[in-house]
């Protein structure tokens, strides 16, 4: 590593400036400690009519009214990847759940290919097109989120743009499962995949309820 050999003392041992790490470390500590992060298969299409999936695990929920996500895609070398360019490009893009059994096909399109490779078609998925976005989607998901961008907020000097998506419209497939009288998906319904460091995911472990204190 390329922190200081003595590293600082801390209450749990070590104590890492951010600042003396090179960026593979800081990558790794990062992904490898948040974990585990739900991931967005992100489908979208080129203004000049190219189908796009990719997986982004840089997730996050950030408000229920209006409905608001977010994903930070980074850069590749010098340029924009295919998803952010054709969501800056087109201002849409669909969410779509991957659940377990999609693990394989979602890794696929992870592939680094040109902009005018169907990765539909790479990972022999079939598209179906959006109700209220001009945009494919991923048939056979357990959930499919259609999202119009809120907003895209650049996070320079990082070579990284956050893309807020506000939900317009969610497909449910008939396989999940609602806590009766709520729009709460049974967790067990949905088998939801999330990443962890390098190239290992998790699936659901052990499900508990807490209950909320009341004070
Ligand atoms: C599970 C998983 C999560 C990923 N998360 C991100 C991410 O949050 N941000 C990012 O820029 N790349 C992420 N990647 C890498 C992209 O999927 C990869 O660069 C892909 O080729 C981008 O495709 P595109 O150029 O078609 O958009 C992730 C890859 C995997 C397998």
């Amino acid at each position: 590593m390329s922190q200081s050999d003595t590293p600082l003392s801390s209450d749990n041992g070590a104590l890492l400036r951010t600042d003396e790490m090179t960026p593979a470390e800081r990558y790794q500590l990062l992904t490898s400690l948040i974990i585990p992060r739900p991931i967005a298969w992100i489908s979208s299409r080129s203004a000049s009519g190219h189908r796009n999936l990719a997986p982004f695990s840089y997730f996050a929920v950030l408000s229920p009214s209006p409905m608001l996500i977010g994903v930070s895609i980074s850069e590749r070398g010098a340029g924009l990847k295919d998803s952010a360019a054709n969501i800056l490009e087109t201002g849409v893009f669909c969410v779509n759940i991957a659940a377990e059994r999609h693990i394989t096909a979602m890794n696929t399109t992870a592939g680094d290919h040109p902009p005018e490779v169907d990765e539909f078609e790479v990972a022999g998925l079939t598209a179906v097109e959006g109700d209220l976005v001009d945009v494919p989607y991923v048939a056979g998901c357990p959930a499919v989120l259609e999202c119009r961008l809120f907003r895209q907020v650049d996070l320079a000097p990082a070579q990284t743009s956050f893309l807020i998506g506000e939900v317009v419209a969610v497909h449910l497939s008939p396989e999940l499962a609602f806590t009766s009288g709520t729009m709460l998906v049974d967790p067990e319904s949905l088998t939801p995949v999330a990443r962890l460091g390098g190239n290992l995911y998790s699936l659901l472990g052990e499900i508990r309820e807490v209950a909320r204190p009341v004070v």
